[in-house]
């Protein structure tokens, strides 16, 4: 993907958003829309004007595309939506049969999910161990192997890390070691989906949770929660009518057979119609060929930081990071306002700042980034 093919077959396709005179690098953050998206949702409120009850079709239609394609971009076959990740988190939580549910994460998940555990963990229907870095704010993959043991029943650990970008790794030891213990592992891959090629069954991850948001360029709203098929038993109180086996016949029974199992109430519709765009586009550019893009672009970005003089984190070995490159700074929030009001978007996780550049950024934005960022700091 040289950057004139982008600027001739994939830029156009973008033209609403990128008329925004800044340089944007939070694509980490909040993904850029396609056009398409405007007019996706446009169409899912145009079935329920010109078919009302007749829309249920179409919108099922809509459902089923965004659940079918999800678990391609995943390499998993069975996707329930969400609205949030978390909501997904909770299912799974609420799944197993336990009064105090033993769970092993690390002190750097996303503020959702953390705060999530710690309400278990207040009421007594969770007892967590906290895994913190142990080399500088980076995880060490023993550290997370030595806290699974006999008594953990849930394992809860992100892909990527949010804050630093850190690709957790040898993630498939990990799982084994969940699996030899006979406990079960979520993995949060809203950092990776879309970024990083994710295959859940050569994994063997028994859930995962993610969103559209950030790299799928969905808008917030259309989440998920994929499971794995031999978690199907499992029934969690997170249900609803939709989860039943047939949902229309409106028969009451609190032991309903399921049949789309993990599904629950009537789901929000229209982030099918907002996602779609963004996740075919995520498709058909190939995830692979994004990392390609995104790892060269973080290459140019940092030598353009230390033509700068400016100090960013320097990885060992690039691939062992996500899409986003880090720069240190002891006040990285009042960076962040400076080079706003500069015209370089970007945000910051504690002491860093995230620049993360993507298929919508030129060479020469990278490069005036640097400059900018070197004059602010
Ligand atoms: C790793 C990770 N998980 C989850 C989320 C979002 O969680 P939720 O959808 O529950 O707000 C984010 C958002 O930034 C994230 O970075």
């Amino acid at each position: 993907m040289t950057e004139d093919w982008l600027k001739e077959r994939v830029w156009p396709h973008f033209s609403l958003v990128m008329k925004r005179e800044e340089i944007y690098l939070a694509n980490h953050s909040l993904g850029r829309p396609p056009d398409l998206a405007g007019h996706d949702v446009a169409s899912g409120i145009g079935a329920w004007y010109q078919d009302m009850d007749g829309a249920w079709k179409w919108w099922l239609v809509a459902m089923n595309w965004f659940r079918e394609n999800t678990a391609k971009l995943i390499g998993g076959d069975y996707v329930v939506p969400k609205t949030s990740a978390g909501q997904g988190l909770r299912a799974v939580l609420n799944a197993l049969p336990l009064d105090t549910i033993n769970v092993v994460t690390t002190t750097e998940e996303f503020d959702s999910i953390d705060f999530i555990l710690r309400a278990y963990e207040e009421r007594g229907r969770a007892k967590v161990n906290w895994v913190p870095p142990s080399r500088g704010f980076l995880f060490d993959t023993a550290d997370l192997l030595a806290a699974i043991d006999e008594t953990t029943d849930l394992v809860v650990i992100s892909m990527v890390i949010y804050s630093t970008g850190q690709i957790i790794d040898d993630m498939a030891q990990i799982i084994r070691k969940v699996h030899s213990v006979d406990a079960l592992v979520l993995v949060d891959v809203y950092h990776a989906a879309g970024v990083i090629p994710i295959d859940m069954f050569s994994l063997s991850a028994d859930f995962m949770i993610g969103g559209s948001y950030k790299y799928l360029r969905g808008g917030p709203g259309a989440c998920w929660l994929a499971v794995h098929p031999r978690n199907m038993d499992l029934k969690t109180l997170d249900t609803g009518w939709f989860a039943k086996e047939d949902p229309m016949s409106f028969q009451r029974a609190s032991d309903a057979p399921r049949g789309d199992a993990w599904l629950e109430s009537t789901p929000a519709i229209l982030p099918f119609y907002q996602s779609r765009a963004g996740l075919q586009f995520t498709l058909d550019l190939g995830v692979p060929r994004i990392r390609e893009h995104s790892l060269m672009q973080q290459s140019m970005l940092r030598d353009a930081f230390r033509e700068n003089g400016v100090e960013c984190f320097e990885p060992d070995d690039p691939h062992t990071f996500g899409a986003f490159s880090l720069v240190p700074c002891d006040d990285a929030a009042g960076a962040v306002k400076c080079l706003k009001e500069a015209g370089v978007n970007v945000d910051s996780r504690g002491d860093k700042i995230r620049f993360s550049p993507d298929v919508l950024n030129s060479e020469d934005e990278l490069k005036e980034a640097a400059r900018i960022t070197g004059n602010i700091l």
